[in-house]
């Protein structure tokens, strides 16, 4: 949560920076703020709201000179959103700034030392106890900018990806990270740091990637000098190449990241299999699994952790991996997970489930299982991110940016990549016949272009969302591999559009939900031909002799549930474990047209952010 963007090079340093706020707020966007230096005033300029309205407030101040300049995109932990908590945090003294993602979770004992040495505090914020502790331990120890962060990061508790500028040492900056992300873009004769590449991908494609625990200091005399935060001790960077370019990072003509996002599905799930499944050989390569393929063979239980819709991915892969490699799974919130006391013996294989690799209760979910002997690996779409490092082995999902916050083609590409690994793992244990193997292995390379044909049928789904986008609530209910499908769908339609809705098992609705049922309920059930089709069926009956609205998701050809349903919205017929790669699709529509009927901000809906990198 919360983005930071600075620049240090020749160049203004305003330009760059807003722009990479508006690159980053999908991470945070209650409130935004900057710091420049003209090489005499260093100058805060911050606001509640979101980055346009930063730029409206630094243009009444006038203030957009220098040639440093820090900015930050907020999503509040510690103080309600409002000008004073927003970052940057000025020190006592206004030398100093600091950027902070993350939060400090011993803020209070800090401060209440700091107040007791006369320190004032304007915000209720935990960053601006740290920028004071940096400067507190500078007037006392007499040491650099880089020694006085060193000492104070080693007295702070808690996840921070923080950038620190002094205006008496003009010509450089620090930051460091534990726990929160961030990335600093070599180039030439300037410097970015982000808490991603995107803000400085059209300027280099040379990144290096803090790891955890680590500091720099960056200079355009001496470039990136980094070193451990406990120690002091030089670590050699790293400068990796990037492969994003700035095409994937906008919008490309769609009116939001979210409907770009939807359709760019095909395209995704072509990359997240291409080169790992070679259907004519009958071949599924996979570096990850292949290099511990007896790990997973001999495994007891396959332990799946995450949070969201990376959780209902997992869902999905349950039903896969126990119908084809025969081993039993179990899929938990990575935030009860890590807090209950979990038995986690040493055959058993934790995967770990996230788009951006940087949640924090899954990341601490992983921490936990390695503790106690498990076997790590995690499915993450973000190149580099902390969870795909901390894990022993995984595959990435190969997705491409994912920006708008409701989260899509990750989970599409996510059940891609989990159902590419159960069958590869069932082909070694000998778990699943040769020739369905085989079907399944052709079905797959059909499943983009089935995916097209759902999206073709766009405006029919834009007109169920006309007839249904003053509901106040919306049940979805399915089956088996659809179960997890309702799921979703419920969560794409509160999130972005503020409905209430609720995802159960199509069976489940007559203990309890099915009282809900009246004339003003829409019910979405997902009743694709195979997935115990006769009973789903029957459970719309239920629903239409209540007098509930019924919006069918149907395969191709169907006539029982047109007959039935008030809407129906065809899917291509596939194999059944495939159907939620299809049946997905209309219910990211179907919430995206309501969100956008009712006037809501699709891509940054509200109290929400992308990457939760607090517990
Ligand atoms: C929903 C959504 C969230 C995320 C969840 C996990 O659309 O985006 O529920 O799925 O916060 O995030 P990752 O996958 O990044 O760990």
């Amino acid at each position: 949560m919360c983005g930071i963007v600075g620049y240090i090079g020749l160049k203004d340093a305003y330009p760059i920076v807003i722009k990479g706020l508006k690159r980053l707020e999908y991470r945070g966007y209650d409130s935004a703020g900057i710091a420049l230096f003209d090489g005499n005033n260093l100058e805060v300029t911050k606001t509640k709201g979101k980055v346009a309205d930063l730029e409206r407030v630094a243009l009444e101040k006038n203030s957009k000179k220098g040639s440093i300049g820090i900015g930050h995109t907020r999503w509040a932990t510690h103080g309600v959103p409002n000008d004073v908590n927003s970052h940057p945090h000025y020190s006592n003294s206004e030398d100093l700034v600091i950027i902070h993602n993350g939060i400090i979770e011993n803020y209070e004992p800090l401060k209440k030392e700091l107040v007791a040495r006369g320190y004032e505090f304007k915000s209720d914020t935990d960053t601006e106890v740290l920028i004071n502790l940096i400067e507190d331990v500078q007037i006392n120890e007499k040491v650099s900018l880089e020694k006085a962060v060193q000492i104070a990061l080693n007295q702070a508790i808690g996840a921070y990806a923080i950038a620190v500028f002094d205006k008496r040492q003009e010509n450089e900056l620090i930051v460091a990270r534990l726990g929160s992300p961030l990335a600093i873009g070599v180039g030439e004769n300037e410097f970015f740091i982000a808490s991603d590449a995107s803000p400085f991908i059209e300027y280099t494609s040379d990144a290096i990637y803090l790891e955890d625990g680590e500091m720099a200091k960056i200079s355009l005399k001496e470039g990136v000098v980094v070193s451990k935060i406990k120690d002091g001790v030089a670590v050699d960077p790293y400068i990796q190449k990037l492969k994003i370019n700035l095409e994937q990072i906008e919008k490309g003509g769609f009116d939001h990241f979210m409907l770009k996002e939807i359709y760019e599905q095909p395209h995704a799930i072509t990359d997240t299999y291409r080169g790992r499944l070679l259907a004519n050989e009958g071949v599924i390569k996979m570096a990850g699994i292949d290099d511990n393929i007896d790990k997973f063979v001999n495994a007891k239980r396959i332990i799946i952790v995450a949070c969201g819709t990376s959780w209902h991915a997992g869902l999905v892969a349950e039903y896969i991996f126990e119908e084809f490699s025969r081993i039993p799974v179990e899929v938990e919130y990575a935030s009860e997970f890590r807090y209950r006391n979990p038995i986690i013996n040493k055959d058993d294989i934790l995967i770990a489930i996230s788009q951006s690799g940087e949640t924090a209760d899954t990341m601490a979910a992983i921490k936990l299982a390695k503790q106690r002997g498990a076997f790590v690996f995690g499915v993450c779409n973000v190149v580099g991110s902390s969870i795909s490092r901390e894990s022993h082995a995984g595959a990435y999902t190969h997705a491409g940016p994912e920006i708008g916050v409701a989260s899509t083609k990750a989970f599409t590409t996510q059940i891609t990549v989990l159902a590419l690994m159960a069958l590869r793992i069932a082909k070694q244990k000998g778990s699943i016949a040769n020739s369905q193997y085989h079907y399944l292995l052709h079905e797959m390379e059909q499943i983009p272009s089935k995916v097209e044909k759902v999206l073709e049928q766009n405006d029919a789904i834009e007109k169920v969302a006309e007839a249904y986008k003053d509901s106040d609530n919306c049940l979805y209910l399915g089956r088996g591999f659809n179960f997890p499908v309702a799921l979703e769908g419920a969560l794409k339609l509160k999130e972005i559009s503020y409905i209430h809705a609720e995802g159960y098992p199509a069976a489940e609705m007559k203990h309890g939900p099915i009282a809900l049922i009246d004339e003003q309920m829409p019910v979405v059930v997902i009743a694709t031909k195979k997935g115990h089709y006769e009973k789903v069926v029957s459970n719309i009956q239920e629903i239409k002799s209540r007098k509930g609205k019924v919006i069918g998701i149907v395969t191709e050809g169907d006539v029982t549930v047109k007959g039935l349903a008030d809407h129906v919205i065809e899917v291509p017929e596939t194999l059944e474990p495939f159907t939620p790669l299809l049946t997905t699709i209309p219910l990211q529509l179907l919430s995206y047209h309501i969100a956008v009927k009712l006037g809501k901000n699709v891509d940054q809906p509200r109290n929400l952010a992308k990457s939760v990198t607090v517990e």
